[in-house]
């Protein structure tokens, strides 16, 4: 039986590339996002690969919609074995300019988005007694990051999740890996919010990190991708894709002197 794939936020950016890999692999490809012609175009690209592919706008924040793009995917394939949670979005700046909408925004997305797909497939890998879940987090959720504090929050709890879940499903033949890449070449950055005291302070803080994007260091897509399909096929816990790995390791031995320097930074 040929194996199947969901996959989150595939409409674009390292989603997508993690489709159209799987895909490669040999993966029949269930994909979500809200922008259904995006996932469209996407669905038809793990096609021309030769694989079956089902596109569903989906938001992960809403529990029902999860619900029946999980249900729809196992009436297609019949089993999900690899679920990678990876839609996401951005909030950055000072904290106090933030709303509790934009706070709710954040975190309806990035972690309550994982536990809806999570609370639905997993029973399913429980009664086959195998499969692998890969959550998408961010060096973010490794160390903290300067005007991050909400995009942190999110992302350390889904370090949480991950390690945790791991914990509790090695004995039923689930494998949980945490995927935390560092700046990705994706169209994230200019989707993201920005808060300051006003307009301008939001601006300077957007442009600061569209200037990032242009850095040699920034990962591709298709990096990401590659750590995904790694730490399924070899069963890795964790991966810290690219230079990111060096700052999360500095942090996690010196955190003192890292968060100093972070804060000089800003
Ligand atoms: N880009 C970075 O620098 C960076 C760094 C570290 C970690 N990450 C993490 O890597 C992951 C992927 O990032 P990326 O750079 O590939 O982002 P991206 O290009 O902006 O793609 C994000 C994807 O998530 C989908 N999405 C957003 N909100 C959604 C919602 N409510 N429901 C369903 N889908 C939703 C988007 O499609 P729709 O808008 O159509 O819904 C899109 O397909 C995220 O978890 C992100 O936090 C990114």
């Amino acid at each position: 039986m040929t194996k199947s794939v969901l996959i989150t936020g595939a409409s674009q950016g390292s989603g997508r590339a993690t489709a159209l890999l799987f895909a490669q692999k040999g993966y029949n490809v269930a994909i979500a996002a809200r922008q259904l012609d995006r996932l469209e175009a996407v669905a038809a690209e793990v096609r021309a690969r030769g694989q079956q592919a089902i596109a569903l706008s989906t938001d992960v924040s809403e529990a029902e919609q999860v619900e029946a793009l999980v249900n729809k995917a196992l009436a297609e394939f019949g089993q999900i074995d690899v679920l990678v949670n990876n839609a996401g979005v951005c909030l950055t700046g000072s904290v106090e300019h933030m709303t509790l909408a934009d706070w709710h925004q954040l975190i309806d997305v990035n972690l309550w988005g994982y536990i809806h797909t999570i609370h639905y497939v997993l029973p399913q890998m429980v009664q086959q007694g195998s499969g692998a879940i890969v959550n998408v987090g961010s060096f973010g959720g490794k160390m903290p990051l300067p005007n991050m504090t909400a995009y942190c929050t999110s992302k350390y709890a889904v370090t949480g999740l991950s390690a945790t879940l791991r914990l509790e499903l090695s004995g039923k033949g689930i494998h949980v890996a945490a995927v935390h890449p560092g700046v990705i070449n994706s169209s994230f950055m200019e989707r993201a919010m920005f808060r300051g005291e006003d307009a301008q302070k939001a601006g300077q803080q957007r442009d600061r990190m569209g200037e990032m994007l242009s850095q040699s260091w920034v990962s591709q897509p298709e990096e990401i991708a590659q750590a995904v399909w790694q730490a399924v096929d070899q069963r890795q816990d964790e991966i810290v894709v690219g230079p990111a790995a060096i700052a999360t390791e500095a942090y996690r031995l010196l955190p003192g002197l890292t968060q100093w320097a972070l804060g000089r930074a800003t």
